[in-house]
């Protein structure tokens, strides 16, 4: 056979990335416990027709989808939402509002792969089901800005829009919710000219395109000024004025905290999903142009699939981005100082006592590997000493008729003999 490569689009993480990869998740899992949010775990593959319900064009197109041997026609999840919106409107049906529910795995998407854009990816995600209310926003942009933080980002920012503006003023005019959909599609591509000739094209008047104009041209860090002039802009169109409020309100909670988000209102942002309906939201890095998280309100998918009327909101972290990010902006992470420990028989015959010594420490919860390639111990010290192995224990016949072995600390490059039972606390309080 000749040699393989990994398919196009999906990676290996050596050790070095798994690590990180597994840095942030444990941060992220920290951050679910800070706020109470409990972790499910959902199917991989799922039943396409839930996830393409409203995934938008640009994620639908992109699905990994198949018919099983069963015949089924299912997919691989291009997104959590979904899965998590489908629990809610069934098994989940009956648990008290509001639910707080993380999850965190990998996702497939058949983008085209460049810079930070991946077919296999990994997200952290957040859903708080049952309230429609801004401080349930403000929470999921909070929790946000605390894991941001929690894993050592530095100089990220909010951007924040809300779609109930621009659907509303849509509504009002009678456009139809397929037609708003391509024009959001279009408006999260930036592509402007395009989707305001398709409201157009749909009948709207030349005020409705003006509003939505004047809306794609504002944006700005002075959240207080521009909430003022969206509010002015879409003045005659009853529900999009609330919704500018609503977003107001949801900003008021998230700049009141001692520390204070970064946040750019973009008030002609939308974002692909169909299912938003409420505030959207994503996070960037001044050294990325791709976003490292987002998410949004949406008040109708639980209702869509089944379910009682459930208001949502949530979010989405990209695990693989904010690592990315990470080694842009040069962080060194603080994974903890793990004393791993190397057990080196001087012969063979001591090899079942390196063994007991290294299972007794594992059993005291330290990390240990034993030697099992049966070299010489200067050989297996060398190996040691490249490989950043805090400390080794040299297990000799000598030293064993006491009940001890020979503690090297690899940095101090200092050893002393040290009884068995007294190993572990040693190791504990020796400094590195
Ligand atoms: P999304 O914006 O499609 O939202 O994805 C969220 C994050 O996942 C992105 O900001 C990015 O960091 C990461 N991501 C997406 N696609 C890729 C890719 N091809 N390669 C690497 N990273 C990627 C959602 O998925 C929504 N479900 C978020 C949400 C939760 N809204 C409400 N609740």
């Amino acid at each position: 056979m000749g040699s393989f490569k990994t398919v196009r689009g999906m990676r290996d993480f050596l050790p070095e990335e798994a690590k990180i990869m597994k840095y942030i998740e444990d941060k992220a899992r920290k951050t679910a416990e800070l706020y109470g949010y409990k972790e499910i775990i959902t199917p991989v593959v799922e039943s396409y027709e839930l996830l393409a319900a409203k995934a938008g064009e640009e994620v639908r197109a992109r699905m990994y989808a198949f018919k099983d041997l069963g015949g089924r026609k299912v997919a691989l999840r291009p997104e959590f939402t979904a899965s998590v919106a489908r629990l809610v409107a069934t098994t989940l049906r009956n648990e008290p509002k509001p639910l707080r529910l993380f999850c965190v795995g990998s996702l497939y998407r058949y983008d085209e792969p460049q810079k930070g854009r991946f077919r296999e990816f990994w997200q952290s995600n957040f859903e708080l089901m049952g309230s429609d209310k801004p401080e349930a926003d403000a929470e999921i942009l909070l929790l946000t800005n605390r894991f941001m933080k929690s894993v050592g980002l530095k100089n990220y920012a909010f951007k924040i829009g809300h779609v109930g503006v621009l659907r509303n003023i849509l509504s009002h005019e009678g456009v139809e919710e397929e037609t708003q959909n391509r024009v959001m599609q279009l408006m999260d591509k930036k592509l402007y000219e395009e989707a305001l000739k398709i409201v157009g094209d749909s009948g709207a008047s030349e005020k409705c395109i003006e509003t939505l104009q004047k809306l794609v041209n504002l944006k700005g860090e002075n959240t207080a000024k521009v909430l003022e002039e969206m509010a002015d802009i879409v003045r005659g169109y009853a529900a999009a004025t609330d919704a500018v409020k609503n977003l107001g309100e949801i900003i008021n909670f998230v700049e009141e905290p001692d520390e204070k988000l970064s946040i750019t209102i973009d008030a002609g942002f939308a974002r692909g999903l169909e299912y938003y309906t409420g505030i959207i939201f994503e996070v960037y890095v001044p050294e990325l142009e791709i976003a490292l998280a987002g998410g949004g309100r949406y008040n109708k998918l639980v209702e869509l699939f089944g379910g009682e009327p459930t208001p949502a909101v949530g979010v989405a972290h990209g695990i693989d981005r904010i690592m990315l990010a990470l080694q842009e902006q040069k962080t060194s992470l603080k994974a903890g100082g793990e004393k791993t420990v190397m057990v080196i028989p001087v012969n063979e015959s001591l090899n079942s006592e390196a063994l007991r010594i290294s299972e007794m420490l594992r059993a005291e919860g330290i990390p240990v590997e034993t030697e099992v390639m049966g070299r010489k111990v200067s050989k297996a010290l060398e190996d040691a000493d490249r490989r950043g192995i805090n400390h080794v224990i040299i297990v000799g016949e000598k030293e064993l008729k006491d009940e001890a072995v020979v503690l090297r600390n690899m940095r101090k490059k200092q050893q002393s003999t040290v009884k068995i039972e007294k190993l572990a606390e040693k190791i504990s309080q020796d400094s590195l």
